[in-house]
């Protein structure tokens, strides 16, 4: 039988693993950098190992950001500080890498915005409403500003440290299906992601949300769990979900994007040159990341174009106007839970110039 252990006692157990595990990798890396001669001429090798984890493939703007961060800290560090990366949900996927952040198995991972409410940060789900973003130019005034700022700090209260973001664009809808008006979602099983605000549009629209892990989605398209779901063209495309999915429609309703976090005792335990190090490739690495979201989610849609596997609709604006209209709800249902202070600042932050 399991020993369960009540909830206060396990928490304390695993901070002090968790102090004591980044104080010994911080030790252990002093003395190995201490121990690295340069005159005999050999290549440093890596004294500070970044495990870094993700859920999505490595041609998309995650993936490609996070091979920048590699190679920039690698190349700024001479090689003595290393980042492996774990693309694809391979060592750990949507339910459980935030413990094995926690727990110390990796050091680094970016899940989208929209999973940080089911963290226990539900001021996070701003991200999330539907046709509240008309670019990504007007995200940046959420991230780059107080309200961004804020959310991150937020973070600490479950133990997280956020060190940025990056965007991926905006979503689409996809089904056996066009989805163009409301009537067009009434009785549909739709995989989302574990969001509040997102399971309520999906309601207002009359669908089913469905949660599931990103890493299962496709495959549950393939077996007709669920029978739809939203992605921007990027996670779409690599996914191979066009095998599955017929039609793709250009709804542009939602955005997508990323926090990179880290664990506070492994960031504590850096010396002060590896934490600016790692904090200045990792700034340039998003910058990056930023810069060719775009073009990235572009690329995808031309290929899904040329695969010709899945009709691609665009909408009228009396279409995207019937669907803005239609998911109200969830806007209320976020107000009723974070209040509407957050969202008037949010609102406050859009119009600014
Ligand atoms: C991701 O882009 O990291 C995954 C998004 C999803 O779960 O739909």
């Amino acid at each position: 039988m399991a020993l369960a252990l009540p909830a206060s006692i396990a928490g304390m157990f695993k901070r002090i693993y968790c102090v004591h595990r980044w104080a010994g990798v911080a030790a252990v890396a002093g003395l190995l950098a201490a121990c690295v001669c340069p005159q005999l001429g050999h290549a440093a090798s890596p004294v500070l190992t970044i495990r870094f984890s993700h859920v999505v493939a490595t041609d998309t703007p995650k993936g490609l950001a996070v091979q920048r961060f590699q190679q920039l800290v690698r190349e700024r560090s001479e090689g003595t500080m290393a980042v492996v990366i774990y693309p694809r949900g391979q060592l750990y996927g949507d339910t459980d890498e935030v413990q094995a952040l926690q727990l110390g198995a990796v050091e680094m991972i970016a899940p989208s915005l929209s999973k940080f409410g089911r963290m226990g940060v539900p001021e996070f789900e701003i991200f999330d409403l539907p046709f509240l973003f008309r670019s990504t130019g007007d995200v940046a005034k959420i991230t780059k500003g107080s309200v961004g700022r804020q959310l991150l700090r937020k973070l600490e209260r479950v133990q997280l440290l956020g060190l940025g973001y990056l965007d991926n664009g905006f979503k689409q809808m996809s089904a056996n299906k066009p989805l163009l008006r409301p009537s067009d979602f009434v009785g549909l099983r739709m995989r989302v992601q574990s969001s509040h605000v997102i399971a309520a549009q999906m309601l207002a629209l009359g669908a089913q949300p469905v949660v599931l892990p990103f890493s299962d989605t496709q495959r549950a398209l393939a077996q007709q769990v669920v029978d739809g779901t939203e992605n921007p063209p990027s996670n779409f495309w690599t996914q191979g979900m066009n095998t599955v999915q017929s039609h793709f429609s250009l709804t542009q309703h939602g955005y997508i994007g990323y926090a990179v976090v880290t664990n506070p005792h492994f960031w504590t335990a850096l010396s002060v040159s590896q934490r600016q190090l790692v904090k200045g490739a990792l700034a340039d690495a998003l910058a990056y990341g930023n810069a060719i979201a775009q073009e990235e989610n572009d690329k995808s849609l031309q290929a899904l174009r040329d695969a010709g596997t899945t009709q691609i609709h665009t909408l009228s604006d009396d279409n995207r106007a019937a669907l803005r209209q239609a998911v109200q709800p969830a806007y209320d249902d976020l107000e009723q839970r974070i209040g509407s202070v957050w969202l008037d600042q949010v609102y406050k932050a859009l119009r600014k110039h």
